[in-house]
Parts: C-alpha cells; sequence; structure tokens
C-alpha cells in the first residue's frame, strides 16, 4: 500500500506540495471516483488511479526490451547526449527505470530496462552468467582460424585498465567481416577490445541477445514489455 501524494510524487506529477494541491482540486480519480484525500492509501497495482484523464500505468515489476540505437547513451540522463529513457513513451514515460548493463554510444542493440534492482543484479552479476550475443563487424576480413583464439583465454584490459583474461563462449564467423560472439560478462568495451586482441577494429556492434531473450525484429528506438520469464 502506498499514499496517493506519494504514488503522484513517484509518478512524477511534481513536488509533494504540488500533488497534494491536484488532489485538492479534484484532478485525481480513484476507482472512478474523486480522491480529496492525500493520504489515501492504496494498492496501484489493485486500485485505478487517473490524473486529468490519463490512467496510471502500474505494475509490481516493469520490464522493457528496447532497441539501443546508435548514439544513445545507456543511462536516465545526460547534459551532453541523448539517453535511452528519452525514448519511452506513454504508459511508461512516468516510470523510473534501472538499465540492466550498458552498451557503449556507438553500438546498438537489446538493453532491458527495469523497475527491480533485483532484476538489474540477476542480469549483471558476473557469477550470475547470464549469456550475452553480439553480432559484429570488423575493418579487415576475418581469418577463422584467428577468431577461434577468443575461444581460449585471452588477456584484455577491464574497466580499470588492469589486464583481464577473459574468453568467449562461443564464437562463429558469419561473412567475410562478420561474427556473432557470446560472452557470460560484460566489461568496459569487453567485445572491442576482445576483437583488438587478435588484431582486428570493431566498427559496428549489435547486442542480439540477452539471456533466452532474442532481439527479434525490433527496430532501432522500439521497445515492447516482457516478463522476467522470457530473459532468465
Ligand atoms: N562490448 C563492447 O565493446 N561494447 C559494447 O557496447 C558491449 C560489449
Amino acid at each position: 500500500m502506498i499514499r496517493l501524494d506519494r504514488l503522484l510524487v513517484n509518478m512524477k506529477f511534481g513536488s509533494r506540495k504540488e500533488v497534494q494541491d491536484l488532489i485538492k482540486s479534484g484532478a485525481v480519480l480513484v476507482d472512478g471516483k474523486v480522491e480529496l484525500k492525500k493520504d489515501r492509501k492504496l494498492n496501484p497495482a489493485l486500485n485505478k488511479v487517473v490524473v486529468f484523464d490519463e490512467e496510471l500505468y502500474y505494475q509490481d515489476e516493469i520490464i522493457l526490451a528496447i532497441n539501443k540505437p546508435i548514439g544513445y547513451l545507456s543511462a536516465n540522463v545526460d547534459a551532453f547526449h541523448s539517453v535511452v529513457v528519452d525514448l519511452i513513451g506513454a504508459p511508461y514515460h512516468r516510470i523510473d527505470f534501472k538499465i540492466a548493463g550498458r552498451l557503449d554510444l556507438d553500438s546498438e542493440g537489446l538493453l532491458i530496462l527495469t523497475t527491480s534492482g533485483k532484476t538489474v543484479h540477476d542480469i549483471t552479476n558476473p557469477n550470475k552468467k547470464i549469456i550475452k550475443t553480439y553480432d559484429v563487424t570488423t575493418e579487415e576480413i576475418i581469418d577463422e582460424e584467428m577468431l577461434l583464439r577468443l575461444l581460449e583465454p585471452i588477456r584484455i584490459l577491464d574497466g580499470n585498465s588492469e589486464p583481464y583474461l577473459t574468453k568467449a563462449l562461443n564464437i562463429s564467423k558469419t561473412s567475410e567481416n562478420t561474427a556473432l560472439i557470446s560472452l557470460d560478462e560484460g566489461k568496459f568495451h569487453q567485445v572491442k577490445r576482445m576483437f583488438r586482441a587478435i588484431g582486428y577494429e570493431v566498427i559496428s556492434l549489435k547486442r542480439i541477445q540477452i539471456g533466452k531473450y532474442h532481439l527479434g525484429n525490433l527496430e532501432p528506438g522500439e521497445y515492447v514489455e516482457i516478463k522476467k520469464d522470457d530473459i532468465l
């Protein structure tokens, strides 16, 4: 249960004072009736709340799969770049999403947004060994034998520029200069650094799968609501 004024603050209708004024003005309906009490306790998963004709969308957990376009930061706010959360429209626009794992500014593909910190942990904690698959394009023509070296431990630098031993779980060449690579960890620039370690420069990188969930035909900027079971 949550107080009506707290819910409306959480849903970005304004400050505590502003939402209390909103409630007093009669703009808020709970289950079809005007609710004037700011401390009305309700269960947003069960009670229907309408503010100025807008019905609030609420689930105990909301998970979105989005195809992050190139040029968007995997973040909620940034002073300089567009952020992935800017792409989210109604009825999800009032929800504070956490981002489960990052993609570089110049990478695209599958990103999971969720309201649950536990889900972020379950997807990103290295101990959970959630497999992520990337579609990679390199500047150079790929030699298959060279590519297979990524299945053996190889040294890269991690996000703190410390040496780090890693290997791919799966790798396959898909054309002259493209490959699919699967990893169960997610160090900073990991795919680019692994390819660089065997002499290839990654010129395009797209994440196509996280756990069981495949990007499918989501276009850049498109998103869809999914369940945790779809991923884990
Ligand atoms: N590895 C990278 O190098 N970049 C990404 O965005 C994701 C994985």
